[in-house]
């Protein structure tokens, strides 16, 4: 057996299978490029679904990290620790809010909203006790607890994991006259992503988030916008909302303000809506550490300069002109998307989003599928036009080959 397959053999002997990975182990990796255990190299397209917006090993961040280290990494919220109020004033005014409450994972935060839109509810817009609904999206993806997968529309994300929380009213996605439909007086948020990653990268009709926005405001509900993976950069923007001018009441924020590095999530409010919380009523240990809050604070200045979005603008137009012109070939159906992230809708009579997958990795290249033949294309924003381009060469000889 060769390194690879001892190591993959090795894995699926010790570990649940709750993933199918690409058969590739990856021993180490450096700004948009991976290397394998046998030393052959990867050009990385998914970037950790976002996650590694600003690269594999990126120095400023490692450096960040690494001072951190050998000053303190963890104290619990039970003290403070001076890097925390510089993380959240920081944070803060890169989303033009005023309040945030770390966590670490992405559904950590979702959980997290969830639970200040229900107290929020209760509290201040005076819902009755246990009554509080949030309406959310079909075809949603949100995270894996098992409150949040009582809202998903996926059975391979649902079945077996109930009884399921309720409190949740599922809409058709970009439909706002069933948003408006469903809505009571005991509605006391509207969740959704602004463009649906897992889903297939799918971009709402015009119209649609300031309609969200604009029917949430005369309706005193919330509007949590979960910019998990379309957040910080990716689509050319700080926030995909960004590009619509819309500004949501909550914005639940992971992956890539971990810089790749740790995990790190947050909510991010008004006084208001996050002032609802008393000691005692929710937190997380490593919510906010130190460790975390060096690396998410570094993530925030780079942000901060508007070089990564203008960056994954720039090239964004260019892979989307790219991938356009195969559209035109057959090969590949449908192309959605914006900045540098596009779900690509590949012909089924050439193979499943897995089997393109494969193929692209036989090629050096890393992307992942999702739903029947769409495969996401997300490289870091770090990537070079070169390697941008070698990338979709590659792309076009597996759609070519096949
Ligand atoms: C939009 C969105 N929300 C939430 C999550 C969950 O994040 P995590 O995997 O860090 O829990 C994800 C992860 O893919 C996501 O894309």
């Amino acid at each position: 057996m060769s390194t690879t397959e001892t190591a993959i053999a090795s894995a699926e002997a010790h570990s649940a299978h709750n993933y199918h990975p690409l058969p590739v182990v990856v021993a180490s990796a450096e700004g948009a490029w991976m290397t394998d255990v046998e030393g052959r190299r990867y050009l990385d397209m998914l970037a950790g679904y976002s996650a590694l917006n600003f690269g594999h090993g990126n120095r400023r961040l490692i450096d960040a990290a690494k001072a951190q280290l050998d000053r303190v990494t963890l104290t619990s919220r039970a003290f403070y620790h001076d890097r925390f109020a510089e993380f959240c004033t920081e944070l803060a005014a890169l989303c033009g809010m005023e309040t945030v409450l770390p966590m670490n994972t992405g559904a950590e935060a979702v959980e997290t909203a969830v639970k200040t839109a229900r107290k929020w509810g209760y509290r201040v817009k005076g819902v009755p006790d246990g009554m509080a609904k949030i309406i959310v999206a079909s075809d949603n993806f949100h995270g894996r607890t098992t409150t949040i997968v009582s809202f998903s529309t996926d059975p391979e994300a649902r079945a077996d994991f109930g009884p399921y929380t309720p409190g949740f009213e599922i809409v058709p996605y970009g439909d706002l006259t069933a948003m408006r439909e469903a809505m009571t007086e005991n509605t006391v948020a509207v969740l959704i992503e602004p463009i649906q990653g897992e889903a297939g990268v799918l971009v709402p009709p015009a119209g649609y988030l300031p309609g969200v926005r604009e029917l949430t405001r005369e309706r005193n509900v919330l509007f949590i916008a979960d910019e998990i993976q379309s957040g910080l950069g990716r689509t050319g923007k700080t926030f995909a909302l960004d590009h619509e001018g819309v500004v949501p009441d909550m914005y639940v924020l992971g992956k890539a303000l971990g810089g790749g590095v740790v995990p790190v999530s947050a909510v991010v409010s008004s006084a208001d809506v996050l002032g609802v919380f008393r000691p005692g009523e929710h937190g997380s240990t490593f919510g906010g550490n130190p460790l975390a809050c060096a690396v998410a604070l570094e993530v925030v200045a780079m942000l901060r300069t508007g070089e990564y979005q203008q960056r994954a603008a720039e090239l964004g137009d260019h892979l989307h002109r790219e991938l356009g012109l195969l559209t035109g070939g057959g090969a590949v159906e449908a192309v959605r998307g914006r900045g540098l992230w596009a779900g690509v809708d590949i012909a089924p009579a050439l193979g499943t989003g897995r089997e393109i997958s494969e193929k692209l990795m036989e090629e050096g290249v890393l992307v992942k599928d999702t739903h029947g033949s769409t495969i996401r294309i997300a490289p870091p924003l770090v990537i070079s036009k070169e390697d941008l381009d070698w990338g979709l060469d590659r792309l076009r000889t597996v759609l070519s080959a096949r």
